[in-house]
Formats: C-alpha cells, sequence, structure tokens
C-alpha cells in the first residue's frame, strides 16, 4: 500500500499539517468537484449530490513533541503535543520539519517518570550551534518506519493516517447522489480543533468520523472486545461521543447486507472528532468506524489489512445508500 506508506511518513503533528494536507491535495483534485481549504487548515473535499449533506472525517495530524528550552551544551528540553506516553519515548529517534533527527533519552537512565528529565539530542556541541538547526516551538514526530508483514501494517501515524488513507480511497470510487464532503482535518490530537471549525461551517445532517480504535488482543488486555481482523469497527460510544443510534444501525445492516465483516466498539479511553462533530450547531447525527489498532500512540501501531478494506467498503456503502 504505497500510499498508505507515504501518509505515514509523512510530517505533520498538530498545527503542522500543510504540506500533508497539499500531498493530500494533489493525490484528491481529480475525485472531487471542490478542494479548499478553511482557516484553520481543515482540507474539504466535496462531491455534489442533491441528497442527504454528509460529512467524514480523518485528522491529518499525529502526536510529536515540541521544543521549550536548549541547554548550553545544546540538549533541547521538550514537551508533547498530543497525547505521548514517555514510556514509548527513550531511545526513540525523532524528526524535526527540516529533516534534523535527534535521540530522545532520559537521566538517570532508568527513571520512570518523566518528560521533565527527558531531552533530545541532536548531536550539537552546545547552544549555539544546536540553535542554529532547531528553536524553540519547533516541533518533531517519531521517525518513521512502515512494515507490511502477515497480512498486517506496522508503522507511526496510522492514527489517523489509515483514515485519510480510507478516505481517500473511498473518494475515489464512491457514485452517489448524497451531497459529500471530505475533510482532513487538523489538530484532533490536541483536543478535537479542527473538527470543530469544518462541522460549523459545513453544517451536515450526518456525519462520521473515521479513526483508529483500541484492540483487546494484547496478553493482558481482555476488557476491549475490538480485536485486529475481526473487521470494521463500528463505533457506539467513545469518551467524546454517544453515537446516534439510527446512524450505527444502518451501519450495521449495511454491513450485514454488504457482507462486511464488522464488530462493535466501546472505546474506553480517548475520542474522536466525532466528539465535536455531533454537537456543532443544532446538533448533527453523527457515527464512527473505526480501524482496530494495537499499540496506538507508539511509533510502531499495528492495524490488520483486512479491516482496513472493510472499512473502506462501509464507508462507501453508507454514501452510496
Ligand atoms: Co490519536
Ligand atoms: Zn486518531
Amino acid at each position: 500500500m504505497e500510499l498508505l506508506k507515504k501518509l505515514s511518513l509523512f510530517y505533520a503533528p498538530s498545527g503542522r499539517e500543510k504540506k500533508l494536507s497539499e500531498f493530500i491535495k494533489k493525490e484528491i483534485s481529480g475525485f472531487a468537484d471542490e478542494v479548499y481549504t478553511d482557516s484553520l487548515g481543515n482540507l474539504i473535499a466535496r462531491k455534489k449530490g442533491t441528497g442527504k449533506r454528509i460529512m467524514l472525517s480523518a485528522h491529518m495530524d499525529e502526536i510529536g513533541v515540541v521544543v521549550t528550552y536548549i541547554d548550553d551544551n545544546g540538549f533541547l528540553r521538550f514537551a508533547d503535543v498530543g497525547g505521548l506516553y514517555t514510556k514509548y519515548l527513550a531511545g526513540r529517534r525523532v524528526i524535526f520539519e527540516n529533516g534534523t533527527e535527534g535521540v530522545v533519552f532520559t537521566e538517570p537512565k532508568n527513571d520512570k517518570n518523566a518528560l521533565l528529565n527527558m531531552y533530545i539530542d541532536i548531536g550539537a556541541k552546545n547552544k549555539e550551534e544546536a540553535e542554529k538547526i532547531v528553536t524553540v516551538g519547533d516541533m518533531a514526530v517519531f521517525c518513521g518506519d512502515y512494515t507490511e508483514q502477515n497480512g498486517t501494517i506496522i508503522g507511526k501515524a496510522l492514527d489517523d493516517r489509515a483514515g485519510c488513507f480510507a478516505l481517500i480511497e473511498a473518494l475515489k470510487q464512491i457514485k452517489s447522489e448524497n451531497d459529500l464532503y471530505f475533510v482532513f482535518t487538523v489538530q484532533e490530537e490536541v483536543g478535537l480543533r479542527g473538527a470543530r471549525t469544518a462541522a460549523f461551517g459545513i453544517e451536515p445532517e450526518f456525519a462520521l468520523a473515521v479513526d483508529v480504535t483500541d484492540s483487546g488482543d494484547t496478553p493482558k488486555n481482555d476488557k476491549i472486545s475490538v480485536k485486529l481482523g475481526k473487521g470494521a469497527a463500528i463505533k457506539v460510544m467513545d469518551y467524546s461521543v454517544i453515537c446516534d443510534r439510527a446512524v450505527r444501525e444502518a451501519l450495521v445492516s449495511l454491513a450485514e447486507k454488504n457482507a462486511i465483516k464488522y464488530q462493535l466498539e466501546v472505546m474506553t479511553e480517548g475520542g474522536t472528532d466525532a466528539g465535536v462533530i455531533h454537537f456543532s450547531r443544532g446538533g448533527v447525527k453523527t457515527g464512527g468506524i473505526s480501524i482496530p489498532t494495537r499499540y496506538i500512540h507508539s511509533p510502531s501501531e499495528m492495524i490488520s489489512k483486512d479491516d482496513l478494506e472493510a472499512v473502506i467498503r462501509l464507508i462507501t456503502a453508507f454514501c452510496e445508500q
């Protein structure tokens, strides 16, 4: 999946989605009637129709780090951009927009607590040299790698580039009378910010957020019923939204009618764009289709190719009905 690989490897932490947005714009421009960007940076592709106005969203941004201070020896102190788990960080490499890579480490080596004791080493000799390369406010993301094996895909930022990929692929094949808005949102990871203005501007009747969801199929995790390989996850609720019942039931019956593998999802941590779309203006009937994912927000998120295919088919079926 060459396109998904490209999307995954892009540098696009929250608020720095512009280049990724330009890339997606090129990728989809032949398939939409109108493509534009709103003030916040959300990329919106409209496929005009006389039927229902439906908004689909997937966020472009990924979690990352931001430089807060450069010390005399050229080591960078940083804060998180989005929900970063410190235990995934020591020994990892991160990459800045200008291509500079740095090693994240912590002192003492077995320090359990904290971002506060962590730093990024870009190999600079001192502060002066470091400041020629990076500055306070620069953001970095996990260095990329991307693997496809045993029917899975492993990589960084599959949250939510896998969702962006699903929207792009769906857009390319949908034939529908409905008025469709494919929205590639910004700043989801720092509080569902982009989806808020996009939904207000579009004023949809229905919406679907396409994002990743946690899976409960790792050794000690049995409280979540979602599993890799068991199909598209139809969202019942997460901490940001209780999905519209009719939308959820429509998704279930479409999946059954079209023989698309699906499972029901209750996410007990975090939220998605659906969280702000559903209470935009006077309210929007909103649902969610999710891609089951292991190790969310780590540099090695894992999804199933079959699930991703199922998600694309279910989005398509929903838009075409
Ligand atoms: Co996320
Ligand atoms: Zn996400």
